[in-house]
């Protein structure tokens, strides 16, 4: 068994300030002066919208987070709000687990994924091309002066079969990751 592989579950409302905290601790999101109290207050009115939440979870512990609002690109498609991983676990493939999460309820009722990255995060930039997201375009001075936004788009790979849509009932296609729920609870719009 891999001892090291993360669980993916949606993010129990009594972790929300575990989150929170190791999304404000990282420069990038310091950058854009996001604060644990702010990005809780905002997850809950995502919450209640009826955004989506992936936590990875190792040992108990949040270790990484996704936001997705379901028809947040141009009223349309799901949109990756936010993707962090705790800096202490970063490039043990926790982001990897969280994006196949994020793909496959993206991919379930969608056809494409949008995100935004900035310039300066090349890193990030390249983990999201290997994964077949290409840029799309570009957004001057955006979310921070003097920094500019790219925006990527992820189709639905053609193999995916797209459930029917607004039956309420619909199951995560094959690929899907198996999601264990710990304290979970689902929140699918
Ligand atoms: C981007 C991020 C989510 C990746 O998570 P992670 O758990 O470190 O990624 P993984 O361990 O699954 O790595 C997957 C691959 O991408 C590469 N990679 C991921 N992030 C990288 C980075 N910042 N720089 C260089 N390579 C990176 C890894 O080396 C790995 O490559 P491999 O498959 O060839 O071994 C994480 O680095 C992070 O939280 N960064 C800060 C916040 C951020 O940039 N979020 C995205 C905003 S758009």
């Amino acid at each position: 068994m891999d001892v090291s592989a993360p669980s993916i579950i949606d993010l129990p409302p009594q972790s929300l300030r575990d989150a929170a905290t190791l999304v404000a601790e990282q420069p990038l999101f310091e950058r854009y002066g996001a604060t644990v109290e702010a990005l809780e207050r905002a997850w809950r009115v995502g919450i209640e919208a009826g955004d989506r939440f992936e936590a990875a979870v190792l040992d108990g512990r949040i270790l990484g987070v996704a936001w997705l609002v379901p028809s947040g690109a141009f009223a349309r498609s799901p949109y990756l709000r936010l993707l962090a991983v705790a800096s202490t676990a970063a490039g043990r493939g926790i982001g990897t687990a969280l994006m196949d999460a994020c793909e496959a309820w993206a991919f379930e009722r969608a056809d494409d994924l949008f995100l935004l990255v900035n310039d300066d995060n090349e890193g990030a930039r390249g983990f999201y091309e290997r994964r077949g997201f290409e840029a799309i375009g570009r957004i001057h001075d955006y979310v921070l002066p003097g920094l500019d936004e790219t925006i990527m788009r992820k189709r639905r790979p053609s193999s995916t079969d797209r459930a029917p849509a607004a039956t309420g009932t619909s199951q995560p296609p094959p690929h899907a990751p198996r999601r264990s729920r710990p304290g979970g609870s689902r929140r699918d719009p």
